[in-house]
Formats: structure tokens, sequence, C-alpha cells
């Protein structure tokens, strides 16, 4: 497992909007939109480009396109706050949906929908979470998606906790993960500490 921490002043900064309470469902969503704006930037530096000679309205030149867009999954419901910024920046990719909800008294993560091709051989693919708390949900989506043959899947999370980084390390899955934050730890509810409190609350209310 490849572990980047995207540490940015400007991360920061829509991260401590995410983080304070004051902030209200829309000012969430926008710094979360921003967010996931750095952390496609900085997970999509080593996508291959197919090269096309190409004319510009003065001379040729080499022209650039992404190779094999990767597959964006934005996990239900957190992650569809991430889902179209990441889609207006990879204009060219498919999206599949994973519905996820975990059990707040066993923190056990519940599968709910998955839409998603039938085979993944040979794909890459971007899962969207904007938390990693106790990793629970994220080896439930990603096991998924390797039982469809994919052997290489990113992971854009606003929010990691050391504990879910270790279980997905100890799940052995193929995974690179780029987080704006390493937090302290969970607490006893498996909130991440000092985190930012539920994600899809702080976007969409308390349903
Ligand atoms: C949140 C979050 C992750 C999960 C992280 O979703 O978006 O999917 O919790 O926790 P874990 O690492 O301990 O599994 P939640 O289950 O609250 O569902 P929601 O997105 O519908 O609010
Ligand atoms: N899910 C959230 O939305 N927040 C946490 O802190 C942990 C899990």
């Amino acid at each position: 497992m490849q572990l980047t921490v995207v540490d940015h002043p400007l991360a920061r900064a829509r991260l401590s909007r995410m983080r304070d309470e004051r902030t209200d469902n829309a000012n969430f969503r926008a710094a979360l939109r921003d967010l996931t704006q750095m952390l496609v930037y900085e997970a999509t530096r080593e996508l291959q480009l197919a090269e096309e000679p190409i004319n510009t309205p003065v001379t040729g030149t080499t022209g650039y396109s992404l190779a094999a867009p990767p597959l964006i999954v934005p996990v239900l419901r957190a992650g569809l706050g991430m889902a179209d910024t990441a889609h207006r920046m990879l204009p060219e990719s498919q999206m599949g949906f994973v519905g996820l909800a975990r059990d707040e008294e066993t923190f056990q993560p519940k599968a709910y929908m998955a839409s998603l091709p039938e085979s993944l051989v040979g794909r890459e693919v971007f899962v969207l979470d904007p938390m990693l708390a106790t990793g629970g949900s994220l080896v439930n989506c990603c096991t998924l998606l390797t039982d469809r043959g994919t052997t290489s899947i990113t992971v854009l999370c606003a929010l990691a906790a050391p504990e879910g980084l270790k279980r997905l390390e100890e799940s052995g899955l193929p995974l690179r993960i780029f987080t704006a934050s390493v937090d302290q730890g969970l607490n006893d509810k498996a909130y991440i500490v000092p985190g930012l409190g539920d994600a899809g609350d702080r976007q969409f209310g308390a349903v």
C-alpha cells in the first residue's frame, strides 16, 4: 500500500473549513469539492498518456490524451460530494457506484448497492470516500472491485485514521491512498478525532 498525504496550504485551509462545526452544509460541500480537486490532481500525476499529432492554428505538434481513464467509484452517500469534481477533471472516465452504510453500533459496513462493470480486468479504479475511519467500508468496497479483477485501486479521502490505514495495509489489497490528513485516531464511537463529524450528515443533513 502506498500512502500520500497531500499537505498543501490550500488543502489545510479547505479541510479546516470542513472540520469547523460552524460550517453549514453548502459551505462544507464547496470545501469538499475544492479538496477533491487537489486530491485528484495529485493522484493522477502518473496516469499514462497517449500521443497523437495535432495542428495548432500555427503549426503541427504532439497532442496528449489519457491512454486509459480510470473508472471513478464514489462510495455512497458521502463520496457523492466528490464525484462531480472528479468527473469534471476526468471527463473521459466512466463512473460506477457502491452504497455502504456503517452500523453505528457494530461499526460494520453493510453494502446496499453496487453498480459496477462486470469485469474490471486491466482497469484502474479511483474510489472516492471522504472518510477512512476503521477502514471497514473501504476494505468492503475495494474487495468488490478486486473480485471483478482490478489490480490497481487509488483511494481518495479527505481524512484518514491510523487504525484504518493499518487495516487497509494488512488487507493486502492493491492500494494507493491519497488523503489530506492522517488524524490522531478514533474515539469510542469509531469517529475520527479531531475529524469533522459525519461526512454524510455534514453534506446532506442527518437522515
Ligand atoms: C462513512 C464514510 C465512510 C465510512 C467510514 O459513511 O463516508 O464510508 O463511514 O467508516 P469506516 O472506515 O469505519 O468504515 P457512513 O457509513 O456513515 O454512510 P453515509 O456516507 O451514508 O453517511
Ligand atoms: N464516518 C464519518 O462520516 N465520520 C467519521 O469520523 C467516521 C466515519
